[in-house]
């Protein structure tokens, strides 16, 4: 199978990673796709505590077991069938625990740059053919594992907040991506930026995202065009251990989501910056 590895990240916390990551997995399932969904939030599993269990530490295995396995030179092949989770709207998810910064500082020590920096990746590799797409949802951070991210990505999906303090972290994250691209993972590509939590209501707010998307389009930065709006069904839909698909099949923020799942499908190339 031809898979596709699309991390969802910006080191700025609440800017919709997870929602994005939730929302892109069920629906590019609705449109026939495989997808597993990983949660690689070393400060709160928020993911796996919305779509598998609200005690992640009573899972059996999760993400953290298969990547101490691996910094030990273990078999993951038990393990991987032990972890991985089917959700009823049809998509796969790998779970994790707040035991991940645990496996974050394990990496931090490693002296073998290898090991240290590719942990995640030869996990993912040993999945990644079943799948059409792995999705990733990041932390609200740039560290060591950020890095085992972007080491096991093909792209990398921005998520920015319309507001303009939020967009300050973004450089930075370009730069860490360009710095991985001539060091670790020459193929990784920033796939767009997805612009959320707008607010059609105030000016600042439209005005806000019409600046990101002239300024980024101008870096030549795909912008995707689907604006996902701010709407109290994307604060509630956690809750309910769905995704906002399921959860508000008819809303405005579904209908959005949708549209960026069919812009993402349809971006042939994302520009490399
Ligand atoms: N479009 C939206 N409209 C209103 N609320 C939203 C929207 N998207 C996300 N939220 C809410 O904002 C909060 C942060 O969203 P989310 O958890 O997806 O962000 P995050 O970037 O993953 O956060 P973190 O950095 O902490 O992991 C959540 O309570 C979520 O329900
Ligand atoms: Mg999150």
């Amino acid at each position: 199978m031809n898979s596709k590895t699309i991390a969802i990240c910006n080191q700025k916390g609440g800017v919709g990673k997870t929602t994005t990551a939730i929302t892109l997995s069920a629906a590019l399932t609705a449109k026939g796709k495989s997808v597993l969904l990983v949660d690689c939030d070393d400060s709160n599993p928020t993911l796996t505590k919305a779509l598998v269990s609200k005690d992640p530490s009573s899972l059996p295995s999760t993400l953290v077991d298969l990547m101490l396995f691996t910094m030990l030179d273990r078999s993951i092949t038990d393990e991987l069938t032990k972890a991985i989770y089917h959700h009823d709207e049809g998509f796969d998810v790998l779970p994790s625990t707040a035991k991940l910064a645990g496996i974050t500082m394990n990496l931090n020590v490693q002296q073998d740059n290898e090991l240290k920096n590719r942990c995640l990746a030869t996990v993912l590799a040993q999945i990644k053919s079943d799948y059409d797409y792995i999705i990733i949802d990041a932390a609200p951070a740039l560290n060591t594992l950020s890095i085992n991210i972007m080491a096991a990505t093909d792209e990398v999906v921005i998520i920015t907040q319309a507001q303009d303090a939020a967009e300050e972290g973004i450089a930075e994250l370009i730069g860490t991506v360009s710095n991985v691209r001539r060091t670790i993972n020459p193929n990784i590509i920033i796939k767009g930026l997805l612009i959320t939590m707008e607010d059609n209501r105030t000016n600042y707010s439209k005005k806000t995202s019409a600046k990101i998307q002239n300024d980024y389009t101008a870096l030549g930065m795909k912008v995707f065009g689907a604006h996902i709006p701010r709407a109290v069904k994307a604060e509630e839909f956690m809750r309910s251990g769905q995704s906002l698909l399921a959860y508000a099949p008819k809303g405005k923020v579904t209908d959005a989501y949708l549209a960026f799942a069919d812009e993402f499908l349809q971006s042939e190339e994302a520009v490399t910056i």
